[in-house]
């Protein structure tokens, strides 16, 4: 499973690459407004710091298809061939990711919380679909299972795109697609870090270090023990 940040704050970012596995960023037209600065300036610092190589996936805003195409070559343009166009699984977003996906644009689809509309944009030709998981469960329905179940859709009829599941509120979450091989997730910092945070972990590690530092003395390690 790909492991994505999704947030645009750049000191949080450099501080998440540094620590986990993280194959791209993903953002979106609320993620923008919250962080208050200037999309491309934002973005384009993003790209310099992941490098041409890693996935970045930015939302379009306009709500007809052609606005959408005009958009997505812009951003395109702007921030480099790995650039993943978002574009919400609506009718005329389902035209333009159509259009865009012949014309070999990356698309992740966007604002899914049905199987229907992940079926309809993998057909579509999108690289990848992000079904909404928590927002699907605020909803009374189960987004663990929509993101499934999409990705079951594809496997079932051949159709070569990636769940990449979106809207997490929890560890659970996260495990229980990576369990079922889902091709990737999309997660907010804090919740990123409540998958590695464990006070029973920080004890045991304590416990080693100071058993450690009784048999060789204080601030002692395998580099500099006798
Ligand atoms: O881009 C979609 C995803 O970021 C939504 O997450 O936490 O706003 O439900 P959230």
């Amino acid at each position: 499973m790909k492991f994505l940040i999704d947030d645009v704050n750049i000191e949080k970012i450099r501080d998440i690459y540094d620590k986990f596995p993280i194959d791209g960023i993903t953002s979106n037209p609320s993620i923008l407004s919250r962080y208050g600065k200037q999309p491309y300036k934002v973005l384009k610092e993003i790209r310099e710091f992941i490098g041409e190589e890693a996935e970045l996936h930015v939302q379009v805003i306009s709500e007809k298809a052609e606005g959408m195409i005009v958009e997505a070559y812009k951003i395109v343009q702007e921030l480099g061939e790995n650039t993943y166009i978002k574009i919400p699984v609506t009718r005329e977003g389902l035209k333009a990711i159509k259009i865009l996906s012949k014309e070999n644009i990356n698309i992740t689809a966007t604002a899914i919380y049905t199987q229907m509309q992940g079926y309809l944009a993998g057909k579509a030709g999108a690289k990848y679909a992000a079904p909404y998981v928590n927002r699907i469960d605020n909803l009374g329905a189960d987004g663990i299972k929509t993101a499934k179940e999409i990705h079951d859709i594809y496997k079932n009829n051949n159709i070569n795109t990636q769940v990449l599941a979106a809207s997490f509120k929890n560890s659970q979450q996260v495990l229980e697609l990576c369990r079922y091989g889902i091709g990737a997730a999309t997660i907010a910092p804090e919740v990123i870090e409540g998958l590695i945070k464990n006070p029973t972990v920080d004890m045991a590690v304590k416990a080693f270090k100071d058993d450690f530092e009784k048999l060789c003395g204080e601030e002692k390690s395998m580099l500099n023990c006798k």
